[in-house]
């Protein structure tokens, strides 16, 4: 064992004494912390170090992406592991039991694909995924996401503001809102014949959440390309929102000046609304919003977490609701 002379105090070399893929974790952490000492390097940290306790066979693409400086990009929580991420979702096009879509979603295309871009903006034209993929740096950013059926997850995404691709066609003064629409091709998604829906999956913001530097479209997760179940090859990912608002494998953008009719909203208007801000002190008519259940964590003796208002990126979000009673915007 060699020993380290350290302002005469002698003490093992780490490499010594811990296992190599720690030893390497917490360089990778000094490393950050010396970059800039901020939270965003601490849970860039963070996100490797889950990702390194996972290991992955079958890799994806690499899709990296650079520390965000966005606020409030880079939650301090560790990252949920990526085989929760990846087995327990919810994308009714392919089932909706929690692993019908890693089972079935093998039959969805994510290449080629173009998204359309229309209705009130001064250029309306479609984009190629490769385009797209070039349109804006790749940005890393964790960020929790809280499924309005109370669980939650914390997924580290690659992906860039949606407000970058917005700039480009340029929205005109009628586009008070955005509309997303999700594909729905019978061929790739075995469970559009079920009526628990209405298809396609449409789901939309006003246009200042969409402008929002925190609402991120979304192209990869853990430094790789978005696996189909995930919403592949681009899917939005809204933190402050339940889970439902970002919808996944999107094909048309439209500006528009009218409230989008989400699927949602058609389908159960009384539980769900437009806004859909996580908020522990509006209960779903059915359950209570105020604990969520974090994946990963849902041994016999777990906790359950507190829910926070706008999942807690309320210093970022909160003056877009200022006024605004949001019992009847929900
Ligand atoms: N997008 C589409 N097209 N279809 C869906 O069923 N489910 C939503 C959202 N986007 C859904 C969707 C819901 S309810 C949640 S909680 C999140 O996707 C889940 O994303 P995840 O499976 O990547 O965690």
């Amino acid at each position: 064992m060699h020993f380290l002379k350290d302002r005469g105090f002698v003490h093992p070399a780490s490499s010594e004494i811990t296992p190599r893929a720690v030893y390497e974790q917490r360089r990778t952490m000094l490393a950050a912390l010396a970059a800039g000492g901020s939270g965003l390097a601490l849970a860039a940290w963070a996100g490797r170090e889950a990702m390194a306790q996972t290991p992955r066979p079958n890799k994806l693409a690499a899709l990296p992406g650079q520390r965000s400086a966005v606020a409030g990009a880079a939650t301090m929580e560790r990252p949920t592991a990526y085989a929760d991420i990846t087995t327990y979702n919810n994308f009714y096009e392919f089932g909706t039991d929690k692993a019908d879509p890693a089972r079935a979603a093998g039959t969805l295309k994510p290449r080629p694909w173009t998204v359309a871009v229309e209705g009130a903006v001064a250029k309306p034209r479609s984009f190629d995924l490769d385009e797209l993929l070039k349109l804006a740096p790749m940005e890393e950013r964790v960020y929790r996401l809280r499924c309005v059926e109370g669980w939650s997850m914390v997924i580290p995404w690659v992906g860039y503001s949606l407000s970058a691709l917005i700039k480009r066609v340029e929205p005109t003064s009628d586009a008070k809102f955005v509309e997303f629409v999700t594909l729905a091709d019978p061929k790739q998604m075995p469970a559009l014949g079920s009526r628990v829906l209405s298809w396609p999956y449409v789901e939309g913001l006003r246009m200042d959440e969409a402008m929002n530097p925190l609402t991120l479209l979304a192209f990869g997760l853990y430094g790789e390309v978005l696996p189909n179940q995930n919403g592949a090859p681009l899917r939005l990912a809204v933190p402050w929102k339940y889970g439902f608002k970002s919808g996944k494998s999107i094909v048309k953008i439209r500006f528009t000046d009218k409230q989008p009719l989400t699927s949602w909203n058609r389908t159960a208007p009384e539980e769900y609304g437009f806004y859909s801000n996580v908020n522990p002190n509006v209960d779903h008519p059915r359950w209570s919003q105020a604990k969520e259940r974090r994946i990963g964590e849902d041994g016999l003796f777990a906790k359950k977490r507190a829910t926070q208002m706008f999942n807690g990126y309320e210093a970022q979000v909160a003056s877009l609701y200022a006024g605004m009673d949001l019992k009847k915007f929900f």
